[in-house]
């Protein structure tokens, strides 16, 4: 990390997406896909110019998984820290993804948005960058007080990884609903092509039944630092989750190699005991899977996937008396055209299951929402302000 002292408090958010990404429009390549571009500094940097941060200075706060060297995996991990003057550069490590997208932002403004590469700096805070003078007048009265916030982990695949969504992990309804809520921390552990069961499915050589209590994910890139012992997820590391939503088994349907319906039962069960045991105040939630619509005569039908098998996790716990588990009923939020033709919902569909889901906390759980302003969607601003058309 790299930053200049000058004047002014800001404080910045960082995210990053899983994988390297060209950022398409309705298959199209999206006009100007990176408002906000990070400028690279191609001549390093000038040491006496910069104040500078190694990566475990304790001003930086690590939002997701991170391991021991700095390097993130999961979905939309994130920092964030405050700086003062009126630049900043981060620079990107050797294990960096080629390409990586990431989103930026100071205080509640907008998502910015830009594609870095490994062993490379990038100033992303400049004189030029959009809010960049609005806190300064006011610097050395600021202060920040925060209630102490809730944690939330999200435990899924592609659907809740965003992939194929316009800005993946940033646009994925696990990002929406977390962000959506306000004033919570998240841990959005999904990963594309990931099974409850675990096997190999898409190439993910584990399920979550093993991956979700380790620290990287099933990237060939966990593979190339890892081999197959990575290190274990130290849960007493971060704060304990107060809200845990499951959302998984799309693959361990549609993988070539179905899993049984027993196992994945079974494997659900235990998931859901073994979260009670790590986070015994978390409440849980079991998200039916929505599936897929198709075309039957001249309308469209949904067809919702292990359906029973979640419903009977449910009712196992609630057998037991367990009022954490949850069942969060997915069917019908949903419309054939809110899904993309890769399977995955669109942007708009991601905003749909997110709201919902948001409403349901509320009124179920009696969360507070408290995100009021600071934008959460990004990249699906359409409106139409022509009068006369
Ligand atoms: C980054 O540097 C490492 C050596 O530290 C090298 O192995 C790797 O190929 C470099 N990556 C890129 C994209 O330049
Ligand atoms: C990657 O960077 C780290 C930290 O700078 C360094 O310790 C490590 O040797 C580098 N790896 C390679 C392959 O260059
Ligand atoms: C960022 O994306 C642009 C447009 O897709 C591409 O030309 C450029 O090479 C990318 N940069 C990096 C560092 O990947
Ligand atoms: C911020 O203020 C500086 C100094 O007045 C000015 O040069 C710069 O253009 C301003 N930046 C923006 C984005 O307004």
């Amino acid at each position: 990390m790299w930053m200049r002292t000058l004047l002014g408090l800001l404080s910045a958010s960082l995210l990053a997406s899983s994988a390297s990404a060209t950022i398409l429009e309705n298959g199209q390549l999206r006009l100007n896909p990176y408002p906000g571009q990070a400028r690279p500094l191609n001549c390093g940097i000038d040491k006496a110019a910069w104040r500078t941060y190694e990566p475990d200075a304790e001003e930086i706060s690590y939002k997701g998984r991170w391991d021991e060297k700095h390097i993130s995996w999961w979905s939309a991990p994130g920092v964030k820290f405050a700086f003062t003057g009126q630049k900043l550069a981060l620079s990107f490590g050797n294990h960096t993804v080629d390409g990586v997208l990431v989103a930026y932002r100071l205080g509640g403004q907008d998502w910015q948005f830009a594609n870095v590469t490994a062993n490379q700096s990038y100033q992303f805070v400049g004189p030029w960058t959009t809010g960049v003078n609005l806190t300064e007048s006011t610097a050395k009265k600021t202060f920040e007080l925060r209630p102490s916030p809730k944690m939330v982990e999200i435990i899924g695949d592609s659907l809740s990884a965003g992939q194929y969504a316009t800005y993946e992990g940033i646009s994925s309804w696990s990002y929406l609903f977390a962000a959506g809520l306000g004033n919570v921390e998240y841990h959005l552990t999904a990963y594309p092509g990931i099974c409850l069961h675990d096997q190999n499915c898409w190439g993910n050589p584990r399920g979550q039944t093993y991956q979700w209590y380790h620290t990287s994910d099933t990237s060939s890139r966990a593979t190339e630092i890892y081999g197959d012992n990575p290190p274990k997820w130290d849960f007493t590391s971060q704060q304990p989750a107060d809200l845990v939503v499951i959302n998984i088994g799309n693959n361990d349907y549609n993988v070539a190699d179905k899993v049984s319906s027993t196992d994945f039962y079974n494997d659900y069960v235990k998931l859901v005991g073994d979260i009670h045991r790590i986070w015994p105040e978390a409440q849980i939630v079991l998200m039916s899977l929505w599936g897929g619509f198709g075309a039957i005569g001249d309308t469209y039908i949904q067809g919702p996937i292990f359906v029973n098998e979640i419903k009977n996790v449910y009712k196992f716990y609630q057998r037991k008396g367990a009022k954490f588990v949850h069942y969060f009923d997915t069917t019908g939020i949903l419309q054939h055209n809110d899904i993309a033709p890769q399977w995955h919902p669109t942007d708009v569909g991601h905003i749909k299951v997110a709201a919902h889901l948001i409403q349901w906390v509320k009124l179920t759980l009696g969360w507070e929402m408290e995100a009021t302003g600071p934008m959460v969607h990004s990249g699906t601003l359409y409106w139409n302000d022509q009068q006369n058309y």
